[in-house]
């Protein structure tokens, strides 16, 4: 099967230019001026960008907490990802109690009938000894490459510092990269504790007992772990202006040490857990004030920061009452659990569909980020750290056809019915963005033709990645 894209102007994280798209199979077999190919089905690209799929290294799909379980799974999310731009999403493992292959053959067992989209693995480490470390070598086998650790969440996902270094030792011994949740455990323990006991349960205590400062003392811990333990490392979910001080520290002084920030840090504020509905906003680490979204902004232009990814993990915000999902009606316990006490509320929100047009609106359209940027940031980047590029995160000779026809002029109004995810809400919700796929091709198959949904459950693949880029 061949597919030729015609007239549209092909931007990578590299360069702009006129050129159409020869797909043959999965593949993309040429890109040149005014391509011929009589046995190819012609799609017409003129007015539109070429743009690589995009790339989202941080979602939770189908992850269960707090009594309850992130709403979208490997088919809703991937779905949701396809209609935003995205054909490529790496998902975490959780830590059972029992081997890690086995951890991971589980999780591919759930998720491979299901995904939508292609999709990849990190492993999460929340348990520590000789077992562990004689395992974690073998991973790049099952095509992981990267594992994540936690310095908050005690007595649950937290590592002991000893533990961390440990694990970044050996996994920078194996092709490893250690990614870091930095907060302050035992400050947010004891925080949420007063905050409890003085009866203060309203949204706004999930931010106020969980001080930016852990973020910047952890952030430069991680660094300074990294370094001593010879290890790369990659910041998760970076929200605070001083953790990029600190990336920019680390990196200046030569640690291999990169990060993302996710579009909600960048758009909203602590302000925002004020509001009746201030659930909505909850996720670890929470939103914060004006002058981090500044910092962020900064982090993503001058290049300390490498990608923008988005932390995908949708609850609904009223569980008791069903949505109607492709005809069906569904409900999943959500936000409503902490209505009496923020503790109890699920952290997470959805972001895998939106982080495209939105971040295209506001970065490139302000004329903050060029369009090339834009795809380095959502695509190439995550790909080359992640071990994917160049099958995924560029338009070359060679990779997977995973392309996102999109349309710079489009103009929508955006909110839930547009995302698509499996939730109840948006935090975008009557956003006008201009900027917008049109036309979404995984592997060459088109999955996403305006609105209509070609894709399927299964029709993604697991992703068997190669250590990555040290960027
Ligand atoms: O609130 C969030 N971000 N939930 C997902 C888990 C995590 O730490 O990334
Ligand atoms: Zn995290
Ligand atoms: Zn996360």
């Amino acid at each position: 099967m061949k597919t030729l894209i015609k007239n549209g102007t092909v931007i990578t994280a590299e360069q702009t230019r006129a050129a159409d798209i020869l797909i043959e199979n999965e593949t993309i077999s040429q890109i040149a001026e005014d391509i011929q190919d009589e046995d190819a089905q012609i799609v017409d690209a003129s007015g539109l960008m070429v743009l690589p799929g995009g790339v989202d290294p941080h979602v939770h799909l189908e992850l269960p907490m707090m009594g309850t379980i992130s709403a979208d799974d490997h088919y809703t999310g991937g779905k949701a990802a396809a209609f935003g731009g995205t054909t490529t999403m790496i998902d975490f493992v959780s830590q059972e109690p029992v081997s890690l292959a086995e951890n991971v053959a589980r999780h591919r067992a759930m998720a491979d009938p299901k995904t939508s989209i292609d999709y990849s693995l990190h492993m999460n480490i929340t348990r520590y000894n000789d077992e562990v470390a004689e395992e974690l070598p073998d991973l790049p086998r099952l095509g992981i490459t990267s594992i994540k650790v936690f310095t908050a969440y005690n007595g649950r996902l937290r590592l002991d510092d000893g533990s961390i270094f440990k694990v970044m030792r050996v996994g920078g011994k194996h092709g490893l990269l250690t990614m870091v949740h930095a907060e302050n455990g035992d400050v947010i323990d004891i925080l949420i504790a007063e905050a409890l006991a003085a009866g203060k349960t309203a949204p706004i205590h999930h931010a106020l007992t969980r001080p930016a400062w852990g973020e910047v003392e952890a952030s430069l811990r991680a660094a300074a772990l990294a370094a001593q333990a010879d290890s790369p490392l990659y910041l998760v979910h970076m929200n605070v202006s001083g953790e990029v001080d600190q990336l920019a520290y680390a990196r200046e002084h030569g640690v291999a040490a990169m990060g993302e920030t996710c579009p909600q840090y960048l758009f909203f504020t602590e302000e925002d857990l004020k509001r009746p509905d201030g659930a909505k906003w909850i996720c670890s680490p929470p939103m914060r004030k004006f002058v981090d979204q500044e910092g962020l902004w900064r982090g993503l232009e001058n290049g300390t920061i490498q990608v923008l990814a988005t932390d995908h993990c949708p609850f609904f915000f009223n569980g008791r009452k069903p949505i109607l999902y492709e005809g069906k009606e569904i409900a999943i316990p959500g936000k409503e659990l902490g209505e009496q006490n923020f503790t109890l509320i699920p952290n997470g929100l959805p972001g895998l569909a939106d982080r495209l047009p939105v971040f295209w609106t506001a970065a490139v359209n302000s004329g903050k980020i060029s369009p090339n940027r834009f795809v380095e940031l959502t695509s190439a980047n995550p790909a080359r750290i992640f071990g994917l590029y160049p099958k995924k995160g560029t338009l070359q000779v060679g990779s997977d056809a995973d392309i996102a026809l999109w349309d710079p002029k489009k103009e929508v109004t955006y909110g839930v019915e547009w995302a698509r995810h499996r939730t109840d809400y948006n935090l975008y919700e009557g956003w006008k963005l201009r900027g917008y796929p049109t036309k979404v091709f995984l592997r060459g198959k088109m999955i996403v033709n305006g609105q209509e949904w070609l894709g399927e459950a299964g029709g993604g693949r697991f992703l068997h990645r190669l250590t990555g880029e040290i960027l």
